[in-house]
């Protein structure tokens, strides 16, 4: 009697919530009920409405028939029928008249049925737990779908000896994947990846080592999860991070990347409804799973020939070394595909078309075929260059592993220590066709032989026609697009650095070379091959857009090389550092050299005039992008270890562009090196190096600064307006009176006097190309009469 109105008081209770509707819904689902796929949201729920049971879409054509969370917006689905086997629209979920339970398709057949004892199922039901069951007339569970979960537990689930979860394959593909999660009947707990697409276990890759003892998972209302002996004692613990079923909703699954993780969600009571919410993460396991899968085969947690990093979210993220891209774009655990040709193993030594990579601490445990020990990074590199089985080096401590392709198992984290040495090809599938007409051993030993010639004119035309093939060969490698490449070895190529390496060269910064209006050289000393010092240029106001620009200049400036230019040796790109990473010039800049204390000979003088001039040439006129230097002046001249000028900073005014032009006058006046178009609107072409030039030559003839103040002679002040005056008035030796040298050679002074006249002309297309200049330095051409030069004032 009291337990009948206590009973219609709870009915009525029951109304009085947001849910009435959905509670008076609920019913025993009798023999002869069925659903049908189609996009009208039918479904059986829970009591409660927390749960339904029914058909979701997936994609825009078919359904998959599953259980899910009903109260929330993403409609969590927690168990599914037919994963591997979607249906279309019109397949029909029946409880038939005879108490089966059977999904068929549209046409009636047959897709997933329950498997029943023979026991006669007399009604269904969606409970308030997340469990589905079938029943008989005595309210016996016949069948429950916790008994047979998917990928997925809820609380007061049990799970016990035999039961497993399967991972789907992605995150929106529920078919089977590729890890699963078992208690076995041996009592222990274990994480397997599985043999895909067998349906079958292949290596462990986490346990509760529980052999002979653990009995079942229990996941209680507190929202721990833990593996219990027979006895009910706790063996392990998997989750403890508890948080209430009262208030929370709680689910744990084995995910597709192989972590069985637990989340929760926050339950509203209707009036917080409006608030966005969203599933959270509570626990994983493993914690890391990059690094937990040491099987001796297989792909890992990333496929073939990628690698896995633990993102900051502590989920794991599958990504492709260098020169290498998914092979399934849209599903990341794939693994990923070379995307170049691999080294020719017979006829063509193709060693020197393929570069580095460096990747600190990245390995692929698994791939190694050969081990050395102990050797040189540079040893390491060299054995792997060399050997066209040899994808990959990993270096470590004076360790060295070679891998082959496919590379499996890889991953990247500072645990690892050490660095991969990622070998790609330079210039993609080019080299085929380039190693067939023209070796490329010999296109090497050609610039090389060109550059040796460059000291003497004889065989400037052989030069000129060598560079022109040079330029035709890289000027058709640079369309490939390889721009990301930073190949590692000598040559042409340049070497990427980390900022860490950088960093630590140079003493942690500590020993200044120079300092510049935007940027500043330090000294450092780098292990590569013989050239040990090095001077590492920190920029500090690059103003270019974006990383390829950046990298796109570092290929020009990495593609030229002249004896009168500074070699770029490699750069840093990482993050808003900039450095680049010149050979060490143990003279320093002309600058030094010329305004210093003892005055260099005549001879030396003139040499490097020559040099300085050739450096030019080539930036102009003979390299694949001819590259404007824009801030010609002694002190980016340096000397190296024989004297011979070598044009430093050539290339970067296009990484600096903004900054350039205020930067040079603000610091020299008006009267410097920089040539009349920067203050007006004229372009601004190679002309401007040739005005800077004339400046620069003037200087070399008379050992002094173009602009002096504390000279008496007020009309000496300005070097190039004293020059073009004494040349008016035909008294050219006054210049050079107090140099003895220059006067005897006074034919070559007034000749350079009169070539400075012609470079520093108002009208740029009066100014002779460098290459004229150097023509004329060099005597294979007369110098015409300078028309009277303008003295530049405003
Ligand atoms: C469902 O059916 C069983 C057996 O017929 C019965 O005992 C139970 O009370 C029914 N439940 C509801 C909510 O109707
Ligand atoms: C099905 O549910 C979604 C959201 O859950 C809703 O937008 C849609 O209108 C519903 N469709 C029908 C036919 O009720
Ligand atoms: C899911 O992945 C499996 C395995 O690659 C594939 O055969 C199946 O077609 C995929 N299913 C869907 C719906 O994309
Ligand atoms: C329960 O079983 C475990 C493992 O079988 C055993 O180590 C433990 O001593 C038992 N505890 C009790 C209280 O029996
Ligand atoms: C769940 O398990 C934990 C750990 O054993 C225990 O502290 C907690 O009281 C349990 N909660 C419930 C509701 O049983
Ligand atoms: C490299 O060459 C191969 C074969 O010609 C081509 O399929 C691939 O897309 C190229 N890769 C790049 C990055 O250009």
């Amino acid at each position: 009697m009291a337990s009948a109105s206590l009973y219609s008081l709870h009915l009525v209770l029951i109304c009085l919530f947001p849910y009435c509707v959905t509670a008076q819904t609920y019913r025993n689902i009798t023999l002869g009920s069925s659903i049908s796929a189609r996009n009208d949201n039918s479904s059986w729920t829970s009591p409660s409405g927390d749960f339904a049971f029914g058909f979701q879409q997936i994609g825009t054509e078919m359904f998959i028939l599953a259980i899910w969370f009903n109260k929330i917006p993403e409609k969590t689905i927690i168990w599914s029928a037919n994963g591997a086997n979607l249906v279309q629209e019109g397949s029909k979920i029946e409880l038939t008249t005879d108490g089966q339970f059977v999904l068929s398709d549209a046409k009636g057949k047959e897709v997933w049925t329950a498997t029943l004892p023979g026991t006669e199922v007399a009604y269904a039901a969606m409970l308030d737990t997340g469990n589905f069951v079938l029943a008989s007339r005595d309210s016996t569970n016949l069948w429950e779908s916790f008994n047979q979960p998917t990928d997925t537990i809820l609380p007061a689930q049990q799970f016990d000896q035999g039961n497993r979860l399967v991972a789907r394959y992605s995150e929106m593909n529920y078919s089977s994947g590729r890890f699963e999660f078992i208690l076995q009947a041996d009592g222990n707990l274990v994480l397997y990846t599985r043999a895909f697409p067998l349906d079958l276990v292949n290596t462990a890759y986490w346990s509760s080592k529980t052999v002979g003892s653990g009995f079942q998972v229990i996941f209680n209302q507190s929202g721990y999860i833990y593996l219990v002996a027979r006895n009910g004692s706790i063996l392990s613990m998997i989750a403890s991070n508890g948080a209430s079923t009262s208030q929370f909703y709680q689910r744990a699954i084995l995910e597709y990347d192989g972590v069985f993780r637990q989340y929760v969600y926050p339950k509203t009571n209707g009036a917080s409804s409006g608030r966005s919410m969203s599933w959270s993460l509570l626990s994983s396991v493993p914690s890391d799973i990059c690094m937990s899968i040491t099987e001796d085969t297989g792909g890992g947690a990333c496929g073939f020939n990628s690698y896995c990093v633990l993102g900051t979210d502590q989920r794991p993220r599958c990504e492709c070394p260098p020169g290498y891209s998914f092979l399934d774009p849209s599903n990341q655990m794939n693994g990923c595909k070379q995307d170049f040709v691999s080294q020719d193993c017979d006829g063509l030594q193709e060693a020197n078309l393929f570069g580095f990579r460096d990747m600190p601490n990245t390995d692929w445990p698994l791939s190694d075929y050969e081990y050395f020990q102990p050797v040189s990074e540079d040893w390491c590199r060299q054995t792997c260059l060399n050997d066209c089985f040899c994808a990959v080096a990993i270096f470590r401590n004076g360790n060295c592993w070679k891998k082959k392709i496919p590379l499996s198992n890889g991953r990247l984290a500072p645990s690892v220590g050490g660095k991969a040495l990622i070998k790609i090809r330079q210039e993609n599938s080019t080299c085929k066709s380039v190693g067939e007409g023209s070796n490329n051993n010999d296109r090497s030993t050609l610039i090389l032989i060109g550059s040796l010639l460059l000291s003497s004119s004889v065989f400037l035309n052989f030069l000129l026609l060598i560079v022109t093939l040079f330029v035709t060969l890289r000027f058709n490698s640079r369309r490939r697009k390889m721009l990301q490449l930073c190949p590692a070895i000598q040559g042409m190529s340049l070497r990427c650095f980390t900022y860490k390496e950088l960093e630590e060269a140079s003493s942690k910064f500590k020993d200044e070379l120079g300092r510049g209006a935007f940027s500043t050289v330090y000294k450092g000393v780098l292990d590569l091959g013989n050239k040990n010092l090095v001077a590492i240029k920190n920029l500090e106001k690059v103003v270019t857009e974006g990383e390829h620009e950046f990298q796109a200049e570092m290929n020009t400036i990495g593609k030229t090389n002249h004896k009168n230019l500074v070699q770029l040796l490699g750069f840093c790109n990482e993050g808003q550092h900039r450095l680049l990473v010149y050979e060490y010039m143990s003279n320093g800049s002309l600058a030094d050299y010329l305004f210093g204390n003892s005055r260099p000979s005549w001879h030396k003088r003139k040499q490097i005039a020559f040099g300085t001039a050739r450096g030019l040439v080539y930036l102009h006129e003979e390299c694949s992008n001819q590259i404007i230097h824009c801030d010609i002046k002694p002190q980016n001249i340096l000397l190296d270890g024989s004297f011979t000028p070598r044009i430093s900073d050539f290339g970067l005014a296009k990484l600096l562009k903004t900054d350039q032009t205020r930067t040079v006058t603000g610091i020299r006046g008006t009267k410097g090196y920089v040539a009349p178009e920067w203050f007006k609107s004229m372009p601004i072409t190679v002309k401007v190096d040739v005005y800077s030039f004339g400046i620069l030559l003037l200087e070399l003839i008379c050992c002094r600064k173009n602009f002096e103040q504390n000279i008496e002679d007020e009309r000496q002040m300005v070097l190039a307006d004293w020059v073009c005056d004494c040349y008016e008035e035909r008294t050219l030796s006054l210049i050079v009176e107090n140099d003895e040298e220059a006067l005897e050679d006074f034919k070559t002074s007034e000749k350079y006097l009169m070539i400075s006249i012609w470079c520093i002309q108002e009208d740029p297309s009066l100014r002779p190309t460098m290459k004229k200049v150097v023509q004329m330095l060099e005597g294979d051409v007369e110098v015409p009469l300078p028309p009277g030069a303008s003295s530049f004032v405003s």
